[in-house]
């Protein structure tokens, strides 16, 4: 069992939860939270997601994934509780077996991926998700008419990688959902497809995954080919901005590729 000062605080807020802990064992993955773990416990076991309580911090997105996550049951796996005092704020979810699915040209995952998406596509848009319109790539396309074809009245994860689709023994569950937006629906199926050329397939053979997803179906090519050249904008500004992550450096040439196979000219 951990004994780090850091997880005995967080056990200390969610002890009422939880009841006595057995073990705290961090995840391997969990980096944009202070804290991510499984707490076997007496009420549990538990997945926990925990930040620091401090101004400007992620409590935001904590807040949006606690609303949601009733309208996106069982795709995701269900929150049991939070809890919150001047130091953490805490999600605790149904802990689930499940590994990271694999993206690549060989996977036998890849069937149930789009699967999954599909699903997610055809979820209706809560009322609480009303006012969280997606903007994020506003600042990367080139003008008002472009950004108008990323609006839209679908419910969006956002955060499609392989590491928030956990394969299990019987099904598949999307987690992390951080930051839900309302969006057009092929947003993520297209998020998607350049993930999958960012996991080593041709732009063709990924937009034939994505193309199994209603909402790929249904978009316009142009809002498409608006949206990938976004994304290649949006990941060369990252990479400029943090120039040694490797993973940014494959996402902008997997952006490019993208983008050179839907023959989009670039400014
Ligand atoms: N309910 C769950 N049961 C078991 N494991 C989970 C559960 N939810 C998430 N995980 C595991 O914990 C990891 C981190 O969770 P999550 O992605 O929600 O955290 P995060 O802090 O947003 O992480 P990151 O920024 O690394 O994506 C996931 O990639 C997954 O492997
Ligand atoms: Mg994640």
């Amino acid at each position: 069992m951990s004994t780090d000062f850091t997880a005995s605080e967080v056990q200390a807020v969610i002890r009422t939860h939880t009841g006595p802990v057995a073990d705290f064992q961090r995840t391997a993955r969990g980096f944009s939270s202070d804290v991510t773990a499984i707490v076997e416990c007496e009420k549990g076991p538990f997945f926990i997601k925990a930040i620091r309580n401090r101004p400007g911090g992620r409590r935001d997105s904590l807040t949006r994934e606690r609303q949601i996550n009733p309208f996106v049951w069982p795709i995701s796996p269900a929150l049991r509780w939070h809890a919150e005092d001047e130091s953490w704020i805490v999600l605790g979810f149904e802990a689930v077996e499940g590994r990271s699915s694999d993206f690549g040209p060989d996977s036998a995952d890849l069937s149930s991926v789009v699967e999954l998406i599909d699903c997610i596509g055809k979820l209706q848009l809560p009322p609480v998700a009303e006012d969280w319109p997606e903007t994020r790539w506003d600042p990367f396309v080139r003008d008002d008419s472009e950004a108008e074809l990323l609006r839209g009245d679908a419910l969006l994860h956002t955060d499609i990688n392989p590491s928030n689709l956990l394969v299990g023994p019987v099904g598949m569950w999307a987690v992390d959902w951080a930051w839900p937006t309302r969006g057009a629906a092929f947003i993520d199926p297209a998020i998607l497809a350049l993930q999958l050329v960012s996991a080593g397939h041709s732009p063709e053979s990924a937009e034939s995954w994505a193309s199994r997803c209603t909402a790929w179906r249904d978009a316009e090519p142009q809002a498409i080919d608006a949206f990938a050249a976004a994304q290649l904008r949006l990941y060369r500004v990252a990479l400029g901005r943090k120039p040694d992550q490797p993973w940014l450096h494959d996402m902008v040439s997997a952006a490019r590729s993208w983008v050179d196979h839907r023959g989009v000219a670039m400014d």
